[in-house]
């Protein structure tokens, strides 16, 4: 007898007539025929399939004496609500993710509110040796931004030794927010290229120009251990039209590029270039999105919309949820037998991107009033469910360090 079981069409590698079983939290088998009982049975709707839940790299969930902005409560709720069962939290935080008791802070947080699985990034700690000691704490990988590249070298050394992954917001700090801000991007993606050995580990933030993107796909051919992301404002989103639709608050970092440039940055997807789609998950308050806070709320919206944008149910459950899960080396993103039970119920219902209605603190997005054509209906987290009838339950959220959830 299997703990669950749940018929209908179900991506795989490819949508299929069939029935998932879980049992014990992972997927025990996927077949075409039934084969089995199960203590609950659920049956997906002509409009319905089944897909794997996301893992998100890259999100701030604020919380602490920035709640205004965000709790991890009602990020990760938001995450549930976008079909996102694991998170890999940013280390921006106040007070920063540099040291020991603030990474063992933020675990035990994340512990107690969070309703996803998470990972940790930290800061580059103050003095040398202590990334070690940051791992131990928690976190897997480390982040530099743009006012931090000068220490790239030591802390790409740093983070090998101790087997870290390195993230990097690669823009020339001194080009940000100039005329020749577009620059920055390819400037700083050449530098630290240049200084590279063919098998590090370096994953590059949110690329959001096709000069940086193709800087890339070059160096990739010779680097088996580069990885680049891409957000959705970067793909679907351009400078003209949400200048346009939200004026001021449209600013973000990296910011919003031209129409042409996304055009390019979807070809370049399609070619394979960006490995892991993220959100980059940054909310602020109304009134700070109008004293120029960058970043937009991503989480509830992000799956919706790149299913919506593409129709291609391939190349987002790749760049969406299997490959960001391989990076943390977990056993999520598929629906194959062995994995987390981690799926989403998809539905083909139409429906309008209202920020009002956002179960994230964060209100602000360019991408209010478009028409999204798929929705996340329902959400098993190891099977349980997690996200249901617009309610949320609260189940164990496990920290994902060294491939394993602890
Ligand atoms: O737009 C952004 N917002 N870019 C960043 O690098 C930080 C983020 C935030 O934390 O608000
Ligand atoms: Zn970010």
């Amino acid at each position: 007898m299997f703990d669950l079981s749940i018929h209908g069409r179900v991506y795989t590698d490819r949508l299929l007539e069939g029935w998932v079983y879980v049992t014990g939290g992972k997927i025990a088998k996927v077949s075409r025929e039934r084969s089995g009982k199960a203590a609950a049975e659920i049956t997906l709707s002509d409009s319905q399939f089944l897909f794997p839940a996301a893992t998100d790299l890259h999100v701030h969930l604020r919380d602490w004496s920035q709640r205004r902005k965000e709790t991890v409560e009602t990020g990760t709720k938001s995450a549930l609500a976008g079909g996102v069962t694991t998170v890999a939290d940013m280390p921006n935080t106040e007070p920063r993710m540099n040291t020991v008791e603030a990474v063992e802070k933020r675990a035990d947080l994340m512990r107690a509110k969070s309703f996803a699985d998470f990972a940790l990034h930290a800061g580059p700690p103050d003095s040398p040796g202590s990334f070690a000691a940051l791992k131990k704490a928690g976190a897997f990988a480390v982040k530099l931004y743009p006012p931090e590249l000068g220490r790239f070298t030591e802390v790409l050394k740093e983070t090998t030794r101790s087997r870290m992954k390195l993230a990097v917001h690669a823009e020339e700090f001194a080009l940000v927010g100039t005329e020749r801000a577009h620059l920055a991007e390819g400037v700083a993606v050449r530098r630290i290229l240049g200084g590279l050995a063919s098998t590090s580990e370096v994953r590059f933030a949110h690329v959001s120009t096709s000069d940086g993107a193709s800087e890339l796909e070059r160096a990739k051919r010779s680097h088996s251990g580069l990885t680049v992301e891409v957000a959705p404002h970067h793909l679907f989103m351009s400078d003209e039209v949400a200048e346009e639709r939200i004026g001021v608050t449209s600013r973000v970092n990296p910011s919003l590029r031209s129409k042409a440039n996304a055009a390019k940055m979807r070809r370049m997807m399609r070619l394979g270039v960006f490995d892991f789609y993220v959100t980059d998950h940054a909310p602020h308050t109304v009134e700070e999105k109008f004293q120029g806070a960058p970043g937009f709320p991503g989480l509830e919206l992000a799956l919706p919309l790149f299913l919506t944008k593409t129709n291609d149910p391939a190349l987002v459950s790749r760049m969406y949820c299997e490959a960001p899960a391989a990076y943390l080396g977990l056993r999520k993103g598929k629906i194959s037998q062995g994995f987390w039970a981690d799926m989403v119920v998809i539905g083909r219902r139409s429906w309008k991107v209202d920020p009002e209605r956002f179960v994230s603190k964060g209100r602000v997005t360019p991408f209010a009033g478009e028409t999204m054509r798929y929705s996340v209906e329902h959400v098993f987290k190891a099977g349980r469910t997690v996200f249901s009838g617009g309610r949320f339950t609260k189940t164990i959220s496990r920290l994902a360090v060294d491939g394993h959830l602890h």
